[in-house]
């Protein structure tokens, strides 16, 4: 029996934190990235576009062979999600519910701030799972954020002070004592240390891409490869973009936390 087949995908490098949380949960199976980052950001586009290109990449990765979807990017899963599974035939798992799941557990106050797109939060995918788990939430968009991630300013006084006015802005009103920051946004887990900074000490930092990790954890103990015991091997990774493979190669190790050898470079209109 082969080894499950995870595919992952996102507008572009960040989904590799989620990827990166998967290794470290599932080693044992083989994933197929797939990084839009011709067409990124997402986060400023429509829910058509997103939804038009999410069904795209997901149908690819079935062609490629994976037998589970993870949607990394939280603009496309709050945008997409029901159009997404209604055109796929395998189980897809998205970022929201994991995050909003692990921000409500995480919560002494009940009380969290979503930090995302301007998409997602236009879309209020957040607000709403949290508000199901009991919570109040409120998100702010922080446009800025990722192309200054995407420049490399990861511990960068610029953005440190970026972070500081979006967050100062988040923590009034009513929700000075939230106690939970939701990074809503695969970019975000970078700039932890930054955001760490810019928050009110008090606050507990969550980001979806563990709480996700650990869903598609979960699923996959009951798949037959897994319940039966088969022997693992070493996660065989294979990535795609849809823009140059070379800088994916070379942003995308910041995300992934380890070198990325070979990047197949992939036109969707094809
Ligand atoms: N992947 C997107 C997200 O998590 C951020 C980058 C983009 O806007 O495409 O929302």
């Amino acid at each position: 029996m082969p080894s499950p087949c995870i595919g992952v995908f996102d507008s572009g490098f960040g989904g590799l934190t989620v990827l990166k949380a998967l290794l470290e949960l599932i080693p044992g199976a083989d994933y197929l990235y797939f990084g839009d980052t011709a067409r990124l950001p997402y986060g400023s586009k429509s829910a058509e576009t997103v939804a038009k290109y999410a069904v795209e990449a997901s149908n690819f990765l079935q062609r490629q062979g994976a037998h589970m979807l993870v949607i990394a990017c939280n603009t496309a899963t709050a945008l997409a999600f029901d159009e997404i599974e209604a055109a796929t035939r395998i189980p897809v798992v998205g970022v929201v519910e994991p995050g909003a799941q692990a921000a409500a557990a995480a919560s002494e106050n009940e009380s969290v701030v979503v930090i995302a797109t301007e998409a997602t939060v236009n879309s209020h995918a957040y607000q709403k799972a949290l508000e199901a788990h009991g919570m109040d939430a409120r998100e702010m968009a922080c446009p800025l954020l990722v192309p200054l991630v995407e420049e490399g300013w990861i511990d960068h006084p610029v953005t440190e002070q970026v972070a500081r006015i979006y967050l100062e802005k988040a923590f009034t009103d009513g929700f000075q004592a939230a106690d939970t920051l939701l990074l809503g946004c695969t970019h975000y887990p970078l700039l932890e240390a930054v955001l760490r900074r810019a928050a009110p000490e008090h606050v507990t930092l969550v980001d979806s891409a563990a709480s996700t990790a650990r869903v598609v954890a979960q699923q996959m103990q009951t798949h037959p490869y897994f319940a039966a015991g088969h022997p693992t091997h070493p996660a065989r990774l294979k990535f795609y973009a849809t823009d140059s493979a070379e800088k994916f190669k070379r942003l995308g190790a910041h995300f992934l936390g380890q070198p990325i050898e070979q990047v197949e470079h992939v036109d969707l209109k094809e």
